[in-house]
């Protein structure tokens, strides 16, 4: 949570810092937009802007106090913890000749801020920032007449070895407006290298315009960015190194082309995520080649439980994985919520194989789960959108979601993809392990591949979906019923809706109805069945026609999602939304695509923020 943005460029005749940051803020904002602020040096000074609010806020300030020019600057936009969503609190924080930003959170700011007060320092913020910068300048000034006076790398590092928790933290001192200090410990933080100059950010999106050409950091690493080049060492000082690498995708996939938001614009995106996530994964007789996994074959073969670790909706998508896991593989398979994980003292051996799944990479609560794994033993593969996130450098092996950047808090696009690379998993296990033959794994390949065609005929008739959101945006709540992979997708449904358009959701097993949520049923109340295909699943789908009667029959109002050609669902159905035919197990990539869409014109319709929901960011780096 929480954006951050760096810039330094050439003294004379480069850009102007506070449009680069400006700039990298609005990209960055999906992460945290409670309060948002810039610091540049300019003539030996530290000139500060902040503001609770959005980025947009900001730059109103900014438009009624200019910044001055300047080749060197932080940005930030805010997630709050340690304080409410304030002005003060806002950051940068400035602390004698020094600002700083910072994501994540210290845990023993408490104690330092008492140390601190002690030696004399005052606090202008509840936050724990504030007394980070403060430790940053107490460390500085204690180097004065040593033979490391005025070494600003040298204070950080000192200050990084005292701080605890989470935290990257980006410093500029009024002394040295040639260079930004920062420092990396379980939070984000990459270097992007121009010409003659050089950011740093949170992710490759808050400078993506200007270059893409990208170094990630380690834990543990402090590094130094001039305009001409940058320096990385531990925490201890010793020279260390940052590991470059070539963004893949520019400017055009971080904008909204003309949709309405960027989750409308993920949405429709689907049919390319799941094109780009199944390119160059298999050959041309369908075996699977995911060299990237770099876990030996003969280790995939010794597994003997799998482990599913995510938060919210990708646990959903691994909820999904489950099904294709268990039926494909014939492995044991749970899909445990990260955060509860490692609390139920999970039983965790050198045979279980821990997949994580993320978007971001940076969930901290999946990476903490991660971490527990590997230290019982275990070997754990990321299932990952965004390269060289925390998550899949910590994890033995990593398979990449090609989504591109998912910039609503909402997420889409990386579902659909999480499902289909867990799919891949699937059958690389099965092919390693010999539970499938190459023909039946080429006839999965071969569904998998059509799926993009299928979400682009869904994504065809987007209005008639639209347009039901907008009928029923005025509901109190709606419900959404599945059963086998129709259950998760339910879920995802009811949390899109929550998530979005604030609107109270329910999902539910369809089985699970008789004992109980079938009381939640009265005259109106719109409710969402996810129907399975009758071909491939002829008994689960009597069962849920079964279900559409029971509540049509206590006065819902259902709305059906069911395949083409399944006319059984008639009678009962209210509306009828039409997916394409497809396999039991490939019906997820499809049936979730028009919930998304209501939950967006639902969003829309109650005239919300779709992109930024109130209370939520993008990644939660705080457990
Ligand atoms: O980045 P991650 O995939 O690890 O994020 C996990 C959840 O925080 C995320 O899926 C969240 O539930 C979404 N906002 C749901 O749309």
């Amino acid at each position: 949570m929480c954006g951050i943005v760096g810039y330094v460029g050439p003294v004379n005749g480069g850009r102007d810092a506070k449009t680069v940051i400006i700039d990298g803020l609005r990209r960055l904002e999906y992460r945290g937009y409670d309060s948002a602020g810039v610091a540049v040096v300019a003539d030996g000074a530290i000139e500060l802007r902040k503001k609770a609010g959005k980025v947009a806020d900001l730059e109103a300030e900014i438009a009624a106090r200019p910044l001055d020019p300047s080749n060197l600057g932080i940005g930030h936009t805010r997630w709050a913890t340690h304080g409410g969503p304030t002005d003060a609190n806002a950051h940068p924080h400035v602390v004698g000749k020094l600002a700083v930003v910072h994501n994540g959170i210290i845990e023993n700011f408490a104690h330092l801020k008492a140390e601190l007060a002690e030696k004399g320092y005052a606090f202008k913020s509840d936050t724990d920032t504030e007394v980070a910068g403060a430790l940053l300048l107490d460390t500085y000034t204690s180097l004065e007449g040593t033979a490391d006076s005025g070494d600003l790398t040298r204070a950080m590092q000192l200050t990084a070895q005292r701080l605890e928790g989470a935290f990257t933290l980006l410093a500029v001192h009024a002394d040295h407006p040639d260079r930004i200090v920062a420092a990396r410990w379980n939070s984000p933080l990459v270097i992007g290298t121009g010409e003659g100059e050089n950011f740093l950010s949170s992710d490759v999106s808050g400078f993506i315009e200007f270059t893409r050409d990208a170094v990630e950091l380690d834990n543990g690493q402090v590094v130094t960015v001039t305009a001409d080049g940058y320096e990385v060492t531990t925490f201890d000082g010793e020279a260390a190194e940052g590991k470059p690498f070539r963004v893949e995708w520019d400017i055009t996939a971080a904008e909204k082309g003309g949709f309405n938001s960027f989750m409308e614009k993920e949405i429709f995106d689907q049919p390319a995520a799941v094109r780009d996530t199944l390119y160059g994964r298999f050959d041309e007789h369908g075996a699977l080649t995911l060299d990237e996994l770099r876990i030996d074959a003969s280790v995939l073969r010794s597994v003997n439980k799998i482990i599913i670790v995510a938060c919210g909706t990708a646990a959903y998508a691994g909820q999904v994985a489950r099904y294709a896991i268990e039926h494909w593989c014939r492995i044991p398979t749970e899909v445990e919520l990260a955060h509860e994980f490692r609390y139920r003292d999970p039983i965790v051996t050198e045979q279980t194989l821990v997949v994580a799944v993320s978007q971001s990479g940076e969930t901290m609560d999946t990476l903490m789960a991660v971490r527990h794994a590997r230290e019982q033993g275990a070997k754990v593969i990321a299932i990952c959108n965004t390269v060289g996130a925390s998550i899949p450098r910590e994890a033995d092996a990593v398979l990449y979601t090609y989504a591109g950047p998912e910039i609503a808090v909402a997420s889409t696009k990386a579902f659909i993809s999480q499902i289909v690379a867990a799919y891949l998993l699937a059958l690389y296990l099965a092919q390693v392990r010999g539970n499938k033959y190459a023909d039946e794994i080429r006839a999965i390949i071969d569904e998998l591949q059509e799926m993009p065609d299928k979400i682009q005929q869904l994504l065809d008739n987007a209005a008639q979906i639209q347009q039901l959101g907008r009928d029923l945006s005025g509901s109190k709540s709606v419900l959404f019923l599945g059963r086998h992979v129709g259950f998760p997708v339910a879920l995802e449904g009811a949390l899109k809706l929550k998530e979005v358009a604030y609107l109270h959701s329910e999902g539910f097993a369809a089985g699970e109805l008789k004992h109980g949520p079938i009381a939640l049923v009265e005259d109106g109340q719109p409710v969402f069945v996810i129907v399975p295909s009758k071909r491939s699943r002829h008994n689960l789908h009597a069962k849920v026609v079964s279900n559409i009667q029971e509540v049509r029959a206590r006065g819902a109002v259902t709305v059906v999602i069911a395949e083409e050609g399944d006319h059984d669902v008639e009678a009962y159905a209210n509306h009828i939304i039409r997916i394409p035919e497809s396999a039991g197990l490939m019906q997820p990539l499809l049936s979730t695509v028009p919930l998304q869409l209501f939950a967006c014109s639902v969003a829309e319709a109650r005239g919300l923020n779709v992109d930024q929901p109130r209370n939520l960011a993008k990644s939660v780096t705080v457990e």
